[in-house]
């Protein structure tokens, strides 16, 4: 069997939908056959590997544990969707909260168990700032921690193809950027449908501006479309993307939409969010997108609201302020690219 790599890649939060869903793909993506799982909750932990043995899957060197040494000593790759989805009665501050306090105790982890790991990537929401505050703590380059954001562009493609009844591969390139979340900056300039610019779609009414509009939301609120349709949180694409961008991390296939990644240029600084990105062996590097002046204002305004989430979790004393960043990882105060 040939594998990316036999380094050891440990999946965190593997008891989970989304955990679970990961283990299988990376599995069957032949990633590694040293695949550690992990999660607090021992009883569901052993109910997925139980099944994973079950598939009677070939070469495999399957661990798991509800330790956190074992699980993260040696790790050199990390998917994480370990924390809670939102719940009924939950405030969103309630979430950010509690997945910000866990994203803390993960970076530590990190930082005392496997400070030489080679990529991470953060999938528990809201992924853009628990992706920072991981990224904080691990105290690791910025270069090695990216963030699942990458469905809000796959759903752009997908209500693409249904609105002109084609084929999704004749969507190309189609792209949001910014915040994960409903403050998100859905692009029309960089997208072509069947090979003509969706721009030109637009202005010349072939999708009228009414449907364009609608589009976006349905975009937007892709994930709640989910809850509705299934009575809970997506797990299967947020699985499958995040084992695509830890795989191109192991020198897999090239990971073909935006990631999260760390920001600090003269544009926008010392935040987490959605850009246009190349994941490698060398981990992820990213360029300034340039959108039409409605689109790089709507960018604008989801790196101001990524700033304010940013601000609360300082002002709930969960990260300190930013002028202090550096004392945690030094890498932070650096420009990154
Ligand atoms: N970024 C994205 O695009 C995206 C998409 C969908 C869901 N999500 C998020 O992913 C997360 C996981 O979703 P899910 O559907 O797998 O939820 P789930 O409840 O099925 O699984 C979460 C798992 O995390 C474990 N966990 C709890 N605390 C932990 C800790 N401190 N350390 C490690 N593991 C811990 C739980 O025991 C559970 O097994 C949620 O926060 C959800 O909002 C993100």
């Amino acid at each position: 069997m040939k594998y990316l790599t036999d380094e050891k890649l440990l999946i965190v939060g593997a008891g989970g939908m989304i955990g679970s869903n990961m283990a299988q793909t990376a599995i069957m993506m032949h990633l590694t056959p040293n695949i550690c799982l992990y999660d607090p909750y021992a009883k569901g932990l052993e109910g997925v590997a139980e099944e994973l043995l079950h598939c009677g899957f070939e070469g495999l060197n399957l661990t798991y544990t509800d330790d956190i040494e074992t699980a993260f000593t040696g790790a050199k790759y990390i998917v994480s969707s370990g924390g809670a989805p939102r719940k009924a009665g939950m405030t969103r501050e309630d979430l950010l909260k509690g997945n910000a306090q866990i994203a803390e105790d993960f970076g530590k982890n990190v930082r005392k168990y496997c400070p030489d790991v080679k990529h991470i990537v953060v999938i528990f929401n809201p992924a853009d700032i628990t992706g920072l505050v991981t990224l904080l703590y691990s105290g690791v380059k910025p270069s090695c921690v990216t963030t699942l954001a990458a469905l809000d562009s796959t759903r752009l493609r997908s209500e693409l193809a249904k609105y002109f009844s084609i084929s999704p591969d004749k969507i190309t390139n189609a792209r949001t950027y910014g915040g994960h979340g409903e403050q998100m900056a859905v692009f029309e300039s960089t997208t072509l449908v069947d090979g003509k610019p969706l721009k030109e779609l637009i202005e010349s009414k072939e999708i009228p501006e009414k449907d364009w509009e609608e589009l976006k939301i349905r975009v937007i609120q892709g994930g709640k479309n989910i809850i509705d349709l299934r009575g809970r949180s997506s797990f299967q694409s947020p699985a499958y993307l995040s084992i695509e961008m830890i795989a191109a991390a192991m020198g897999g296939p090239s990971f073909k939409w935006p990631a999260g990644v760390y920001v600090n240029d003269k544009k926008f600084s010392h935040i987490m969010m959605a850009m246009e990105t190349t994941i490698n062996k060398d981990g992820v590097s990213f360029r300034q997108v340039d959108g039409t002046p409605e689109e790089n204002a709507a960018l604008e305004k989801s790196y101001q609201h990524l700033c304010a989430l940013r601000d609360e979790v300082i002002s709930l004393g969960i990260m300190p302020p930013v002028s202090e960043w550096s004392r945690l990882n030094p890498y932070m105060d650096e420009e990154t690219r």
